[in-house]
Protein backbone atom coordinates (compact mmCIF):
# COMPACT_ATOMS: atom_id res chain seq x y z
CA UNK A 1 0.00 0.00 0.00
CA UNK A 2 1.33 3.25 -0.63
CA UNK A 3 0.16 6.78 1.15
CA UNK A 4 0.73 10.04 0.49
CA UNK A 5 0.59 13.47 2.23
CA UNK A 6 -0.83 16.82 1.48
CA UNK A 7 -0.41 19.12 4.75
CA UNK A 8 3.03 19.08 5.89
CA UNK A 9 3.55 19.24 9.51
CA UNK A 10 5.70 17.89 12.29
CA UNK A 11 4.81 17.30 16.31
CA UNK A 12 6.22 20.53 17.17
CA UNK A 13 3.51 22.71 14.99
CA UNK A 14 6.27 23.81 12.89
CA UNK A 15 5.42 23.98 9.35
CA UNK A 16 7.67 22.65 7.17
CA UNK A 17 6.51 24.22 3.17
CA UNK A 18 6.75 22.17 0.25
CA UNK A 19 9.61 24.15 -1.18
CA UNK A 20 11.78 22.64 1.53
CA UNK A 21 10.58 19.55 1.44
CA UNK A 22 11.51 19.27 -2.37
CA UNK A 23 14.96 20.00 -0.98
CA UNK A 24 15.70 16.53 -0.40
CA UNK A 25 14.81 14.97 -4.00
CA UNK A 26 18.02 15.36 -5.12
CA UNK A 27 19.21 12.88 -2.31
CA UNK A 28 17.11 10.24 -3.56
CA UNK A 29 19.73 9.20 -6.87
CA UNK A 30 21.90 8.30 -3.78
CA UNK A 31 19.96 5.11 -3.31
CA UNK A 32 21.04 4.14 -6.65
CA UNK A 33 24.64 4.95 -5.77
CA UNK A 34 24.18 2.38 -2.53
CA UNK A 35 21.90 -0.18 -4.19
CA UNK A 36 24.56 -0.98 -6.68
CA UNK A 37 27.37 -2.27 -5.05
CA UNK A 38 25.22 -4.80 -2.64
CA UNK A 39 25.24 -6.40 -6.20
CA UNK A 40 28.46 -7.61 -5.57
CA UNK A 41 27.43 -9.28 -2.50
CA UNK A 42 25.62 -12.78 -1.00
CA UNK A 43 22.51 -10.45 -0.50
CA UNK A 44 19.29 -12.23 -1.32
CA UNK A 45 17.16 -9.63 -4.29
CA UNK A 46 20.04 -7.12 -4.69
CA UNK A 47 21.73 -8.53 -7.89
CA UNK A 48 17.54 -8.52 -9.37
CA UNK A 49 16.77 -4.72 -7.80
CA UNK A 50 20.10 -3.38 -9.55
CA UNK A 51 19.04 -4.32 -12.71
CA UNK A 52 15.62 -3.29 -12.38
CA UNK A 53 17.37 -0.17 -11.68
CA UNK A 54 19.48 -0.37 -14.36
CA UNK A 55 15.61 -0.46 -16.87
CA UNK A 56 13.79 1.44 -15.38
CA UNK A 57 15.66 4.78 -13.91
CA UNK A 58 17.96 5.42 -16.86
CA UNK A 59 17.47 9.24 -16.45
CA UNK A 60 18.51 9.06 -12.63
CA UNK A 61 22.42 9.21 -13.68
CA UNK A 62 24.93 8.59 -11.24
CA UNK A 63 28.29 7.68 -11.18
CA UNK A 64 28.43 3.89 -9.35
CA UNK A 65 31.76 2.50 -7.94
CA UNK A 66 32.06 -1.64 -7.02
CA UNK A 67 35.04 -0.74 -4.43
CA UNK A 68 32.03 0.44 -1.91
CA UNK A 69 30.62 -3.40 -1.71
CA UNK A 70 32.86 -4.03 1.52
CA UNK A 71 31.69 -0.86 3.30
CA UNK A 72 27.66 -0.75 2.17
CA UNK A 73 27.99 -4.78 3.05
CA UNK A 74 29.28 -4.18 6.39
CA UNK A 75 26.85 -1.31 7.39
CA UNK A 76 23.48 -4.13 6.17
CA UNK A 77 25.15 -6.95 7.72
CA UNK A 78 25.95 -5.23 11.28
CA UNK A 79 22.71 -3.87 11.10
CA UNK A 80 20.74 -6.83 10.57
CA UNK A 81 22.85 -8.58 13.32
CA UNK A 82 22.00 -5.69 15.42
CA UNK A 83 18.54 -6.56 15.02
CA UNK A 84 18.37 -9.70 15.64
CA UNK A 85 20.28 -9.57 18.54
CA UNK A 86 17.39 -7.38 20.25
CA UNK A 87 14.80 -9.30 18.73
CA UNK A 88 12.66 -6.97 17.77
CA UNK A 89 10.22 -7.39 15.73
CA UNK A 90 8.49 -4.26 14.21
CA UNK A 91 10.86 -2.17 12.36
CA UNK A 92 10.34 1.02 10.74
CA UNK A 93 13.10 2.03 8.01
CA UNK A 94 13.82 5.61 7.28
CA UNK A 95 15.02 6.27 4.07
CA UNK A 96 14.93 2.82 2.58
CA UNK A 97 15.41 3.54 -0.62
CA UNK A 98 16.04 0.45 -2.37
CA UNK A 99 17.33 -2.07 -0.24
CA UNK A 100 16.44 -5.57 -0.01
CA UNK A 101 16.18 -5.86 4.14
CA UNK A 102 12.22 -4.75 4.25
CA UNK A 103 11.38 -7.50 1.68
CA UNK A 104 13.34 -10.22 3.73
CA UNK A 105 12.63 -8.74 7.36
CA UNK A 106 8.78 -9.43 5.89
CA UNK A 107 9.35 -12.81 4.41
CA UNK A 108 10.97 -13.79 8.45
CA UNK A 109 7.20 -12.97 9.72
CA UNK A 110 8.34 -8.81 11.02
CA UNK A 111 6.21 -6.14 10.65
CA UNK A 112 8.27 -4.11 8.11
CA UNK A 113 7.59 -0.22 7.54
CA UNK A 114 9.82 1.20 5.66
CA UNK A 115 9.40 5.11 4.33
CA UNK A 116 11.29 7.19 1.56
CA UNK A 117 10.32 10.12 -0.55
CA UNK A 118 7.68 9.67 -2.92
CA UNK A 119 9.39 8.40 -5.82
CA UNK A 120 11.28 6.11 -4.42
CA UNK A 121 8.85 5.11 -2.60
CA UNK A 122 7.05 4.23 -5.74
CA UNK A 123 9.35 3.01 -7.41
CA UNK A 124 9.86 0.71 -4.45
CA UNK A 125 6.54 -0.75 -4.80
CA UNK A 126 6.87 -1.18 -8.56
CA UNK A 127 10.13 -3.31 -8.57
CA UNK A 128 9.49 -5.47 -5.55
CA UNK A 129 6.19 -6.14 -7.74
CA UNK A 130 7.94 -6.93 -10.42
CA UNK A 131 10.72 -9.36 -9.11
CA UNK A 132 8.30 -10.90 -6.05
CA UNK A 133 5.40 -9.95 -4.25
CA UNK A 134 4.74 -7.77 -1.27
CA UNK A 135 3.27 -9.39 1.56
CA UNK A 136 0.64 -8.07 3.70
CA UNK A 137 3.51 -7.38 6.35
CA UNK A 138 5.66 -5.06 4.27
CA UNK A 139 4.11 -1.64 4.09
CA UNK A 140 6.12 0.80 1.87
CA UNK A 141 4.98 4.89 2.91
CA UNK A 142 6.01 7.48 1.33
CA UNK A 143 6.75 10.12 3.64
CA UNK A 144 9.67 12.81 4.87
CA UNK A 145 12.03 12.00 8.09
CA UNK A 146 11.67 15.77 8.98
CA UNK A 147 7.58 15.79 9.19
CA UNK A 148 6.52 14.20 12.09
CA UNK A 149 2.84 13.57 10.44
CA UNK A 150 4.63 11.20 8.07
CA UNK A 151 5.51 9.25 11.28
CA UNK A 152 2.00 8.99 12.19
CA UNK A 153 1.15 7.37 9.20
CA UNK A 154 3.87 4.54 9.85
CA UNK A 155 2.71 4.66 13.64
CA UNK A 156 -0.95 3.64 12.78
CA UNK A 157 0.53 0.15 10.73
CA UNK A 158 2.04 -0.80 13.86
CA UNK A 159 1.32 -2.45 17.66
CA UNK A 160 2.04 0.21 20.37
CA UNK A 161 2.23 -2.69 22.74
CA UNK A 162 5.12 -4.35 20.76
CA UNK A 163 8.86 -3.07 21.15
CA UNK A 164 9.84 -0.89 17.89
CA UNK A 165 13.17 -0.68 16.32
CA UNK A 166 14.07 2.79 13.60
CA UNK A 167 16.59 1.89 11.24
CA UNK A 168 18.67 3.65 8.74
CA UNK A 169 21.36 3.67 6.55
CA UNK A 170 22.36 6.74 4.60
CA UNK A 171 20.08 10.20 5.19
CA UNK A 172 21.60 12.06 8.41
CA UNK A 173 24.82 12.37 6.31
CA UNK A 174 23.40 14.54 3.75
CA UNK A 175 21.41 17.07 6.29
CA UNK A 176 22.61 20.01 8.04
CA UNK A 177 22.42 19.62 11.91
CA UNK A 178 19.47 21.68 12.12
CA UNK A 179 17.74 19.08 10.16
CA UNK A 180 19.69 16.13 12.06
CA UNK A 181 18.00 17.36 14.89
CA UNK A 182 14.30 17.36 13.38
CA UNK A 183 14.76 14.04 12.45
CA UNK A 184 16.10 12.91 15.62
CA UNK A 185 13.51 14.51 17.40
CA UNK A 186 10.52 12.70 15.56
CA UNK A 187 12.70 9.00 16.07
CA UNK A 188 12.82 10.07 20.13
CA UNK A 189 9.27 11.02 19.87
CA UNK A 190 7.85 7.61 17.74
CA UNK A 191 10.08 6.09 20.93
CA UNK A 192 9.17 7.84 23.28
CA UNK A 193 4.92 5.97 22.65
CA UNK A 194 6.83 2.46 21.59
CA UNK A 195 9.66 1.05 23.74
CA UNK A 196 12.57 0.53 21.34
CA UNK A 197 15.66 1.58 19.87
CA UNK A 198 17.43 3.70 17.21
CA UNK A 199 19.76 1.39 14.74
CA UNK A 200 21.48 4.06 12.47
CA UNK A 201 25.33 3.73 10.24
CA UNK A 202 24.40 7.43 9.58
CA UNK A 203 26.91 9.21 12.56
CA UNK A 204 29.72 7.55 11.01
CA UNK A 205 31.98 10.39 12.48
CA UNK A 206 34.08 12.84 9.79
CA UNK A 207 37.56 10.39 10.32
CA UNK A 208 36.15 8.05 8.62
CA UNK A 209 35.37 10.16 5.28
CA UNK A 210 39.52 10.73 5.31
CA UNK A 211 39.69 6.44 5.14
CA UNK A 212 37.06 6.61 2.35
CA UNK A 213 39.18 9.21 0.26
CA UNK A 214 42.19 6.73 0.57
CA UNK A 215 39.81 3.93 -0.36
CA UNK A 216 37.73 5.38 -3.09
CA UNK A 217 39.30 7.98 -4.11
CA UNK A 218 36.57 9.75 -6.73
CA UNK A 219 33.64 8.29 -4.72
CA UNK A 220 32.78 11.65 -2.92
CA UNK A 221 33.92 13.94 -5.66
CA UNK A 222 31.34 11.81 -7.60
CA UNK A 223 28.82 11.91 -4.79
CA UNK A 224 29.28 15.59 -5.03
CA UNK A 225 27.60 15.73 -8.40
CA UNK A 226 24.79 13.85 -7.74
CA UNK A 227 23.57 16.23 -4.54
CA UNK A 228 25.04 19.30 -3.38
CA UNK A 229 24.25 17.85 0.10
CA UNK A 230 27.20 15.84 0.90
CA UNK A 231 29.33 18.37 2.80
CA UNK A 232 31.84 17.26 5.44
CA UNK A 233 30.50 20.65 7.62
CA UNK A 234 27.44 18.32 7.97
CA UNK A 235 29.50 15.44 9.45
CA UNK A 236 29.60 14.94 13.39
CA UNK A 237 33.28 15.37 14.36
CA UNK A 238 33.84 12.26 16.79
CA UNK A 239 31.73 10.06 19.04
CA UNK A 240 31.70 12.62 21.75
CA UNK A 241 29.45 14.67 19.38
CA UNK A 242 27.19 12.29 18.49
CA UNK A 243 26.67 11.64 22.30
CA UNK A 244 26.34 15.02 23.09
CA UNK A 245 23.85 15.55 20.09
CA UNK A 246 21.86 12.76 20.87
CA UNK A 247 21.86 13.33 24.96
CA UNK A 248 20.73 17.07 24.18
CA UNK A 249 17.62 14.90 22.36
CA UNK A 250 16.69 13.40 24.87
CA UNK A 251 18.44 10.28 23.98
CA UNK A 252 20.02 8.77 27.55
CA UNK A 253 21.75 5.39 26.28
CA UNK A 254 24.49 5.55 23.27
CA UNK A 255 26.39 2.18 22.58
CA UNK A 256 28.56 2.03 19.45
CA UNK A 257 29.45 -1.09 16.97
CA UNK A 258 32.11 -0.89 14.69
CA UNK A 259 32.09 -1.90 10.86
CA UNK A 260 34.81 -4.47 11.14
CA UNK A 261 32.91 -6.46 13.60
CA UNK A 262 31.39 -8.20 10.09
CA UNK A 263 34.71 -8.08 8.77
CA UNK A 264 34.51 -11.68 7.91
CA UNK A 265 31.12 -12.29 7.23
CA UNK A 266 31.54 -9.73 3.75
CA UNK A 267 31.49 -12.18 0.79
CA UNK A 268 32.25 -8.57 -1.69
CA UNK A 269 36.28 -8.94 -0.57
CA UNK A 270 36.23 -12.01 -2.96
CA UNK A 271 33.55 -11.40 -5.16
CA UNK A 272 35.54 -7.91 -6.00
CA UNK A 273 38.74 -9.76 -5.51
CA UNK A 274 40.47 -6.87 -3.57
CA UNK A 275 42.33 -7.87 -0.13
CA UNK A 276 40.37 -7.66 2.85
CA UNK A 277 43.43 -5.53 4.84
CA UNK A 278 42.82 -2.67 2.21
CA UNK A 279 40.10 -2.04 3.82
CA UNK A 280 40.82 -2.29 7.78
CA UNK A 281 41.50 0.99 8.58
CA UNK A 282 37.90 2.64 6.63
CA UNK A 283 36.12 -0.50 8.47
CA UNK A 284 37.31 0.30 12.04
CA UNK A 285 36.26 3.90 11.29
CA UNK A 286 32.62 3.57 10.20
CA UNK A 287 30.21 3.05 12.78
CA UNK A 288 26.41 1.67 13.86
CA UNK A 289 24.82 3.45 17.45
CA UNK A 290 22.15 1.97 18.77
CA UNK A 291 20.27 5.07 20.45
CA UNK A 292 17.71 4.66 23.15
CA UNK A 293 15.37 6.11 25.25
C1 LIG B 1 22.03 7.09 0.28
S1 LIG B 1 20.34 6.70 -0.02
C2 LIG B 1 20.20 5.35 1.11
C3 LIG B 1 19.14 4.38 0.72
C4 LIG B 1 19.17 3.06 1.49
N1 LIG B 1 19.01 3.27 2.90
C5 LIG B 1 20.45 2.32 1.21
O1 LIG B 1 21.25 2.14 2.12
O2 LIG B 1 20.64 1.91 0.07
C6 LIG B 1 19.45 8.03 0.79
C7 LIG B 1 17.94 7.87 0.77
O3 LIG B 1 17.37 8.92 1.57
C8 LIG B 1 16.13 9.25 1.00
N2 LIG B 1 15.73 10.57 1.55
C9 LIG B 1 16.31 11.76 1.31
N3 LIG B 1 15.74 12.73 2.04
C10 LIG B 1 14.77 12.13 2.75
C11 LIG B 1 13.84 12.60 3.70
N4 LIG B 1 13.82 13.89 4.05
N5 LIG B 1 12.98 11.73 4.26
C12 LIG B 1 13.02 10.41 3.91
N6 LIG B 1 13.89 9.89 3.03
C13 LIG B 1 14.76 10.75 2.46
C14 LIG B 1 16.43 9.27 -0.47
O4 LIG B 1 15.27 9.28 -1.26
C15 LIG B 1 17.28 7.99 -0.59
O5 LIG B 1 16.48 6.87 -0.83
Amino acid sequence: MIYTHKELKNKNDKIIRDDILDNFKSISPTAIVTSYPRAFTDIPYEKEIYQWLQINCKNNDVELNKLLAPEIEARYKLTNKILDELNIKQVVEIAAGYSSRGIIYAEKGYEYVEMDLEEVARNKVRLLKDITNIPNNLHIVSGNALNYADFEKCEKLLDKNKELAIINEGLLRYLTFEEKEIVAKNIYNVLKEFNGVWITCDVTPKKFIDKQNVCLPDFNKNLNKVTSRNDLQDRFRDIEHIKAFMNKIGFKNIDIHRFIEMKEQLKSFEILGVAKEEYNELLENAIVAVIKI
